[in-house]
C-alpha cells in the first residue's frame, strides 16, 4: 500500500471560518457495561461546515450521535454550541437516526409535519415546506401513504424530509441515503448540497460511501475501529458542486480509502 501523502492535505478550520456558532465536543466518553465505545473524543465543527464521518461498521458512530443528541447519556465530557456549554443538542440540532423511526399510524406527510406541529413558533409554513421537499425528493403523490405502504428508500426520504423540516442551524444525519438506488442517491446528494449551500446549515453526516463524503463535505473525518478515535481530518478544498470524475476527487478518494484500509488492517 502506498504511504499516506499528507502533503496533499490543507489545514482544517481556517480562521475565517471560525465565525458564528461552532460545535465543540471535548473529551467525550461513552461505554456500555464497561466496554468503551469512545474515550476522550474531541471534535470541532465551524458554522456552516459540512462534515462527513466515515468509519468501520460498529466503531461507534451512531452511539456518538445518540450521545450528542441526548438519546444516550454520556459518561463524561463536554458539548458546547456557540461557546455555550449544553447537556446535549436536543434543542439545537435536527437529527435523522439510522433507523427511519416514522410513526406507523401517520401518513408520510403527517410524519414529515411533526416538527412543525411540535415546534410552536416555527416560522415557516410547515405544509408548504414539506410539499416542496416531497417534490424535490420524488415523493409527490405519496403524501397520504402510510410508512408500511412504501419502500424502505421512500421511508428514508420521508424521514429526511422530516429532519430537514426542523428549522435548525445544525443537522445530524446518520447514513441518510443508505437505502437508495444509485440514481436517486445521486439526485438527493445534490439536494443535500443545495440545502447546505442555500441555507448555510452546519451538517454532520455519517456515511460509508467515500465518494458521497467527498462530493458533499468540506471536512471528512476518518474514524478508527472500536474504541472509536479520530484518525484523520481531511479538508476538501475542491469547489462545489463536485463530480466523481474530478481528478482531485479521485486523489482524495485514494487518500481516504488508503487510510481506511490501513485502519482495518491494523484492527485485524
Ligand atoms: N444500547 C446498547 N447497548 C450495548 N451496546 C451497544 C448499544 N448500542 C450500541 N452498542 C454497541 O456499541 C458499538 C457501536 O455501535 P454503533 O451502532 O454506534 O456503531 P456504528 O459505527 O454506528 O456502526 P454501523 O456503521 O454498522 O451503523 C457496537 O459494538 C454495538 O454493539
Ligand atoms: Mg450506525
Amino acid at each position: 500500500m502506498r504511504p499516506f501523502d499528507k502533503s496533499f492535505l490543507t489545514p482544517t478550520c481556517p480562521a475565517q471560518r471560525e465565525v458564528g456558532n461552532i460545535l465543540k465536543v471535548t473529551q467525550l466518553s461513552k461505554s456500555f457495561t464497561g466496554l468503551s465505545v469512545f474515550k476522550n473524543l474531541n471534535l470541532e465543527v465551524p458554522n456552516g461546515v459540512f462534515c462527513a464521518l466515515i468509519g468501520p461498521s460498529g466503531c461507534g458512530k451512531s452511539t456518538f450521535f445518540d450521545v450528542l443528541m441526548g438519546v444516550l447519556p454520556m459518561d463524561s465530557g463536554e458539548i458546547s454550541w456557540g461557546g455555550r456549554s449544553v447537556n446535549d443538542l436536543k434543542h439545537i440540532a435536527a437529527y435523522m437516526q439510522q433507523k427511519d423511526l416514522l410513526l406507523p399510524w401517520f401518513s408520510l406527510e403527517e410524519n414529515a409535519l411533526l416538527p412543525a406541529k411540535i415546534l410552536k413558533g416555527q416560522k415557516k409554513d410547515g405544509r408548504k415546506a414539506v410539499r416542496d421537499l416531497f417534490a424535490r425528493f420524488g415523493l409527490s403523490g405519496f403524501e397520504n401513504y402510510l410508512p408500511h405502504q412504501v419502500s424502505g428508500g421512500m421511508r428514508q426520504r420521508a424521514a429526511l424530509v422530516r429532519t430537514l423540516t426542523f428549522d435548525r442551524e445544525l443537522v445530524l444525519l446518520d447514513e441518510p441515503l443508505s437505502a437508495l438506488d444509485a440514481l436517486t442517491r445521486s439526485i438527493l446528494q445534490e439536494e443535500l448540497l443545495n440545502l447546505q449551500l442555500e441555507f448555510g446549515k452546519t451538517v454532520l453526516m455519517i456515511t460509508h460511501d467515500v465518494e458521497e463524503a467527498l462530493l458533499l463535505a468540506d471536512d471528512v473525518v476518518i474514524l478508527s475501529s472500536s474504541p472509536m478515535r479520530l484518525l484523520e481530518r481531511i479538508h476538501i478544498t475542491s469547489a462545489k458542486p463536485r463530480r466523481p470524475s474530478d481528478p482531485e476527487i479521485g486523489r482524495y478518494k485514494e487518500i481516504v480509502l488508503s487510510e481506511l484500509k490501513r485502519e482495518l488492517t491494523v484492527a485485524q
